[in-house]
């Protein structure tokens, strides 16, 4: 079946959809994205999606002819017209057409696309194994406007991740200007240490994550003490269990850092705990919501 995108308000054949070459996402990473999965044709807290992407736009001075319910709309549509049930999601906002230089045309017309694909999950083995990670040379910049959002200005985190790599590592944590820990190329961190969750708070330079919120949220309900703080990076390699969350691969067990093994179990059974909960309470949301 021929993949249909959304763009600007219309759903063509992915080979028909088209960008300027003056477009200030592609000249300049000016924009924000946001990635979204989707189970059984329902997209996982698709409102708090919008919300951060909204939140997103007002931070780069972004506005778009749309509201938040008729972008859920677009998402939903996407689904349905490439007849996807549990589909990776991703929709881009640029600033649209500019000309040579970086200030604004005088009316800007944004680019928005919407693309949907066949979810393709990371491999089993993954999960019982854990990542191997390493902190990165990259640092957040906490005075950055950009720290906090999910803008298409990705390349540090990349960089961090090209590092990662080249180290046989398979992901890379950041820590922010101030030495603390901040998070991984592309997800949140979370340790374990003496039965409580503790991870760096928002005043640490993170992307605001859905699944980070999600994971606050169990710990509250099954009255696990959580701590959102400034974390040392030796905190890490004391922990008795670490663990990386984003959209896509949910929670997933950190085995070892720098070299340094995490815990005895691998992966830790907090941990495994937090990812059953987790799956617990998708089947749950996305059941309710048909
Ligand atoms: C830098 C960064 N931090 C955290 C996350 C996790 O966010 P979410 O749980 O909303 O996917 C992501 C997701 O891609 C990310 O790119």
């Amino acid at each position: 079946m021929e993949e249909l995108v959304w763009l600007n308000g219309t759903l063509c054949p992915k080979k028909e959809a088209k960008i300027s070459i003056d477009d200030r996402g592609f000249l300049f990473g000016d924009g924000v994205f946001e990635t979204m999965r989707s189970y059984g044709s329902r997209v996982f807290r698709l409102d708090k999606h919008l919300t951060r992407l909204f939140d997103s736009l007002a931070i780069v001075h972004l506005s778009i002819p749309y509201t938040s319910v008729e972008l859920g709309k677009a998402v939903n549509d996407t689904l349905e017209a490439n007849q996807l049930q549990e589909a990776y999601i991703r929709l881009t906002v640029t600033r649209g057409r500019g000309g040579i230089g970086i200030d604004l045309p005088e009316k800007p017309s944004p680019t928005i696309i919407i693309v949907a694909r066949k979810f393709i999950p990371y491999p089993e083995q993954v999960y019982r194994e854990g990542l191997k990670t390493g902190i990165s040379g990259i640092k957040q910049n906490l005075s950055s406007s950009i720290a906090r959002i999910k803008s298409l200005n990705f390349l540090d985190h990349i960089l961090a991740r090209i590092e990662a790599r080249e180290r046989g590592l398979d992901e890379a944590i950041l820590l922010n200007t101030e030495g603390f820990v901040c998070e991984g190329a592309v997800s949140n961190i979370f340790i374990v240490r003496q039965g409580s969750l503790i991870t760096p708070d928002r005043e640490s330079g993170i992307l605001p994550g859905v699944t980070r919120e999600v994971i606050i949220e169990l710990a509250l309900r099954e009255g696990i003490r959580i701590e959102e703080r400034k974390v040392k990076p030796s905190e890490l390699k004391e922990a008795d269990e670490c663990f990386l969350t984003n959209t896509l691969m949910e929670i997933m067990p950190v085995s070892e850092i720098d070299g340094v093994k995490i815990g005895t179990e691998k992966p830790g059974s907090l941990t495994l705990t937090f990812a059953e909960w987790y799956k617990d309470l998708v089947r749950k949301e996305v059941k309710i919501g048909r």
